[in-house]
C-alpha cells in the first residue's frame, strides 16, 4: 500500500491531511523520515511519528518442517493436526505454505510470511526441483523412466505433466524430480502405470532446501532463505 494511503487508513484521516503531514516531515518509515508519498508500505516496515510508533515492523519469518504422515498442509483444519500446530513462535498465525504435501506424505515443507519468497518456490515457471522418495507395492517397469520424462496427460486438467526424472533405486523404491506440484500429482502418475499404489510418500527437498537432519515434527528456520 502507498504511504499516504497508509497514514489516511491507519490514523482515519483524510488522504488529503495525510499527505499534508507526511510532506511535513512528520512520519518515518524504519526510522528515516520520508516525504515520500508513494513508498510502498508492507508489514515488514516500521512506520512511525515523531511521538509515536503507528505499525511495528513485522519479522520476515522462514521455515521448514519436517511434516509427519498424519499432518494436514495447512494453517487450520477441523479434524486433524495442522502444520502450524506443530510450530512454536508468536508471530506463526503470519506463516502461509509453499507448497502442500498430501496427509499420508512426510517430508519436507517450507512456510514463511514472506508471499515473494514462497512465489518463487511454487511458480512453475521459477522451476523449482522438489525431491521425492517413493516406496511401491509392486515393482516399477523399467517403462516408465520413460514415460515419467514424457509426461502423462491428465483429461481432468486438460494438461500433460511437465517432463519428470524418475531414478529406479530398488525394485519397489524410487527418488522422483519434479518442477510442479499438481493435485495428487505422484500418485496418480504412479497409477497410470498398471495401477501402482504408493506404500509412502516423502520429499526430501525442494530447490536447495533439505530436512539436513529435521526429524518428524521438528522445524528450523531457514538459513539461506
Ligand atoms: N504428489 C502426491 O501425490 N502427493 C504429494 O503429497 C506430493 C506430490
Amino acid at each position: 500500500m502507498r504511504f499516504d494511503h497508509f497514514i489516511a487508513k491507519r490514523l482515519q484521516i483524510s488522504e488529503r491531511n495525510a499527505r499534508t503531514r507526511i510532506a511535513d516531515g512528520e512520519f518515518s518509515v524504519n526510522d528515516v523520515t520520508s516525504r515520500d508519498l508513494k513508498t510502498p508500505i508492507s508489514r515488514f516496515d516500521k512506520i512511525s511519528s515523531q511521538d509515536s510508533l503507528i505499525q511495528p515492523a513485522l519479522e520476515r519469518l522462514y521455515i521448514k518442517l519436517h511434516k509427519p504422515v498424519g499432518v494436514v498442509s495447512a494453517t487450520t483444519d477441523k479434524e486433524h493436526q495442522t502444520v502450524l500446530d506443530l510450530i512454536d513462535h508468536p508471530d506463526k498465525d503470519t506463516l502461509h505454505l509453499a507448497g502442500r504435501l498430501d496427509r499420508s506424505t512426510s517430508g519436507l515443507v517450507l512456510l514463511s510470511n514472506d508471499s515473494s519468497w514462497t512465489e518463487a518456490l511454487t511458480q512453475p515457471d521459477q522451476k523449482v526441483d522438489k525431491v521425492y522418495l517413493v516406496e511401491t507395492d509392486r515393482p516399477i517397469p523399467e517403462a516408465a523412466v520413460k514415460q515419467f520424462a514424457e509426461g502423462f496427460y491428465f483429461a481432468s486438467e486438460g494438461v500433460t505433466t511437465r517432463p519428470a526424472d524418475l531414478e529406479i533405486l530398488a525394485p519397489k523404491q524410487a527418488r522422483i524430480t519434479l518442477q510442479e506440484g499438481r493435485w495428487h500429482q505422484i500418485k496418480r502418475m504412479f497409477h497410470r502405470l498398471d495401477g501402482i499404489r504408493l506404500k509412502s510418500l516423502h520429499r526430501e527437498s525442494v530447490g536447495s532446501h533439505h530436512l539436513d537432519g529435521l526429524e518428524p515434527g521438528e522445524w528450523a528456520f531457514v538459513a539461506n532463505a
